[in-house]
């Protein structure tokens, strides 16, 4: 069985709001990627799914609070190291981020290179400027960047480039893990396409050994992950492969989500474009049963009460719900012959 690069399970974060109240944004979240994998993250704004990949990395500071779970990188828990240690020894070279606005992440004032010293400098690592210059030019070159972009302010540099810089620093280390948060919106198409083949390039040749890709545009994720999780209200409401997650999707969230994509390459398949009405709950009073229930056409007044169960089928398919696979897909089937 393959190496399983990130192991989280159970994580609960929460922010502490200035008027002191708890909002429950990663909520019992328990996911799994092998060395060599992907993973996207699916869900509309707001449903937690920065604070998850924030949460990830074990760093916690105020307003963002670890609450309970586990969070295992390559074997190794890093679940309460001092965040001294998660800083020196974890953040970088464990686990990566590129945040989601990277390309506005770089402070204007440094010369570009600077970043990568800095990284050296905060993992204590003993290599003498002239080999961090080396390897920061080979990293740079990888990624299309020229090696004079290193003595050039950000603010010199085109957004795309930008964003490869980010791409750059935060890889330098070689993470075990790399998490992408939207590492495109910004971009346009062309940019966008570039982005992600890089990274993917970056784990095919071994330097980043797994990634978690955040995005709201579902197709990027069909054509890039090789499994999907659909987010909801701080909770994972489904996970398959991305195949499985387009094409027959099982919690009627993931479902609503899913049928307003349009895959290029399937084009016969006929899709029916419907928004899901409502808004999500406000995790400072989330629900007590299923967190969908109030937008879910199949609610019944049971789910608004009961905790939801995370029913495991296939290989290695959950959802969340108390319908049955075989009921939801009959109600699903009924509904495309209308
Ligand atoms: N500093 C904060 N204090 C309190 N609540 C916060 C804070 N930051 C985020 N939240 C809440 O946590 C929830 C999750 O936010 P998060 O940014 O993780 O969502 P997201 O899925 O990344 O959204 P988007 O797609 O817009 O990036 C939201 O309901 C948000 O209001
Ligand atoms: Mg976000």
């Amino acid at each position: 069985m393959a190496k399983k690069m990130l192991e989280v399970k159970q994580l609960t974060t929460k922010y502490i709001t200035r008027q002191g109240e708890d909002v429950y944004s990663v909520d019992h979240v328990s996911l799994d990627i092998e060395e060599g994998k992907s993973l996207g993250i699916a869900g509309e704004s707001g449903c937690g799914k920065s604070t998850l990949a924030l949460s990830l990395m074990g760093y916690y500071f105020a307003p963002l609070h670890y609450v309970s779970g586990e969070i295992i990188i390559d074997g190794h828990n890093i679940t309460g190291l001092d965040p001294d240690v998660v800083r020196k020894t974890v953040l970088g070279s464990e686990v990566a981020y590129i945040p989601q606005a990277a390309m506005n992440a770089l402070n204007p004032t440094r010369k570009v290179g600077k970043f990568i010293e800095d990284v050296m400098k905060a993992h204590e690592i003993k290599m003498s400027k002239k080999e961090v210059r080396e390897m920061a030019e080979e990293r740079f070159a990888l990624l299309g960047l020229p090696a004079d972009a290193l003595d050039k302010h950000s603010v010199e540099l085109s957004g795309g480039m930008r964003q490869r810089v980010v791409i750059a620093v935060s890889t330098i280390l070689n993470p075990k893990v790399l998490i992408a948060d939207e590492p495109s919106s910004a971009l346009d198409v062309t940019s966008q396409k570039m982005v992600i083949k890089m990274l993917k390039n970056m784990m095919e040749i071994g330097l980043v050994k797994s990634m978690i890709f955040i995005t709201h545009e579902l197709p990027l994720l069909y054509n890039v992950t090789d499994d999907i999780m659909v987010m909801y209200a701080g909770q994972i409401v489904e996970r398959g492969t991305a195949h499985e997650m387009v094409f027959d999707p099982v919690h009627p969230y993931s479902r609503g989500l899913m049928r307003s994509i349009l895959v290029p390459e399937e084009g016969t398949r006929d899709v029916k474009l419907t928004a899901i009405p409502g808004t999500p709950p406000n995790l400072k009073h989330p629900p007590q049963g299923c967190r969908f229930a109030e937008r879910c056409r199949y609610a019944t007044a049971n789910c608004r009460y009961q905790a939801m169960p995370i029913v495991e089928f296939g290989e290695g398919r959950t959802y969340r719900c108390n319908m049955s696979v075989e009921d939801l897909k009959e109600v699903y089937a009924r509904e495309d012959n209308e």
